[in-house]
């Protein structure tokens, strides 16, 4: 949940900064009264350098990063894009607003898409393929991207959670065609509201930036109130506050993946043996951002029982059960009905794998600054509370 724990005097200064020297918050245009200073491009820049890849475009929000990403692919109204049950809604939103159908594949124990659905999933239609990287932990890639490859068809990484985790060495959200990440205030870094697209296809660049800027071309020969377009667009862009906080927050990343790496390596130890409890499988365990631990109980109901217990000591789960209504497919009736297939099932049962993990799964937040007295006692909750459980399951089944 990082970086807004570290929001502080750094974060001031760029801000403060900014102001010292024009107090131009508008990321285009009038150079000489800003003094030539343009943050949103500084930090588009230490971005592509940091990650590795040649264009970053940084805009207002996450969602409005996914929906140009998508578009940038080609995907358009009627085409089927293809994502996972376990998501932050969002997702889902990007793609109904381009006019795509979202199809959903289950998740299965990484909590992340499940190759072997995702290929049943694929149809003539599909045009994009999603995976999401929940709670910072990479999907199943190389089999992904192995039937991304077969069938011919990009790959959009929805790394909103996953900014500095890696997959094999490779940054989450340069593995496909295009990434994004989200910079909203639960971010790995944050500027409050934000969003970056990450490619190393240029076009793809110059589609999500046209868009996201009313068609601007950003034509050299031209002054910007003459700029030259083919297409239109909306507005999405970000402003120099995201430039300036963005490069402060930037600077932060790795000690804050170093230390929550190393928080959620002590509460993992320190809970590991705990009888009935099993972890998420974890695909590539060096690169998870480290930001939440997330286990299984034998049962749905110890799972609430667990939760609700935990809440009682004053800790509480980050998402599941908490907030897995906005993060789970199988309770989006607003959404899903609206499409005959499903219209009126029960979504549970339509994503029946998913389900069976997710109403099972609790989720620890693990913070960046967490003294060794608050990890030693989540540690002593979690093993309570394990405790207090079985005993009160085994008393009802007397
Ligand atoms: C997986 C996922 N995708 C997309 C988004 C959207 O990002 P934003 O909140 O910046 O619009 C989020 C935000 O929580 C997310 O978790």
């Amino acid at each position: 949940m990082p970086g807004f724990e570290l929001i502080g005097e750094e974060e001031k200064q760029a801000v403060a900064d900014l102001f010292d020297k024009g107090g131009v918050l508008y990321r285009y245009g009038l150079d000489a009264k800003r003094q030539n200073i343009f943050r949103v491009n500084d930090f588009e820049n230490a971005v592509a350098k940091k990650i590795g890849v040649k264009h970053v475009l940084c805009v207002c929000n996450g969602t409005a990063a996914l929906k140009l990403a998508l578009l940038a692919v080609g995907v358009k109204a009627g085409d089927e894009v293809i994502t996972q049950s376990f998501t932050f809604i969002a997702t889902i939103e990007a793609i109904l607003e381009l006019g795509a159908v979202p199809v959903v594949t289950e998740v299965d124990k990484s909590l992340n898409m499940d190759p072997k659905d995702l290929e049943k999933k694929i149809t003539k239609k599909t045009k994009a393929i999603v995976p999401v990287y929940m709670a910072g932990v990479a999907a199943k890639m190389e089999e992904i991207q192995a039937i991304a490859q077969k069938h011919g068809l990009p790959i959009v990484e929805d790394s909103a959670q996953a900014m500095g985790a890696t997959y094999k060495g490779k940054y989450l959200g340069t593995l496909g065609a295009v990434g994004i990440y989200s910079l909203d205030i639960g971010k790995i870094i944050t500027t409050g509201e934000g969003g970056l697209v990450v490619t190393n296809d240029e076009k793809i660049y110059l589609k999500a930036r046209e868009y996201s800027d009313h068609g601007h071309e950003q034509n050299p020969k031209v002054p910007r109130g003459e700029d030259t377009r083919t297409t239109w667009g909306f507005n999405y862009k970000a402003n120099e506050l995201h430039g300036a906080i963005g490069l402060a927050q930037l600077k932060k990343l790795d000690y804050i993946l170093q230390k929550q790496r190393d928080n959620k390596r002590k509460i993992k130890e320190g809970i590991k043996n705990i009888p009935g409890i099993e972890f998420r499988e974890i695909p590539n365990p060096e690169g998870d951002a480290g930001d939440t631990l997330i286990f299984f109980m034998p049962s749905r109901e110890k799972a609430s029982l667990f939760a609700k217990k935990l809440k009682d000591k004053g800790f509480g789960t980050k998402n599941l059960p908490d907030a897995i209504d906005w993060h789970f497919a199988g309770t989006w009736t607003q959404i899903f009905y609206n499409f005959s297939e499903f219209k009126g099932k029960d979504l549970e049962k339509v994503w029946s794998q998913s389900t069976g993990y997710l109403r099972r799964a609790i989720a620890l937040p693990i913070m960046v600054l967490m003294p060794e007295e608050r990890i030693n006692q989540v540690i002593a909750a979690v093993r309570d509370t394990a405790q207090e459980v079985e005993k009160e399951c085994l008393v009802s089944r007397t």
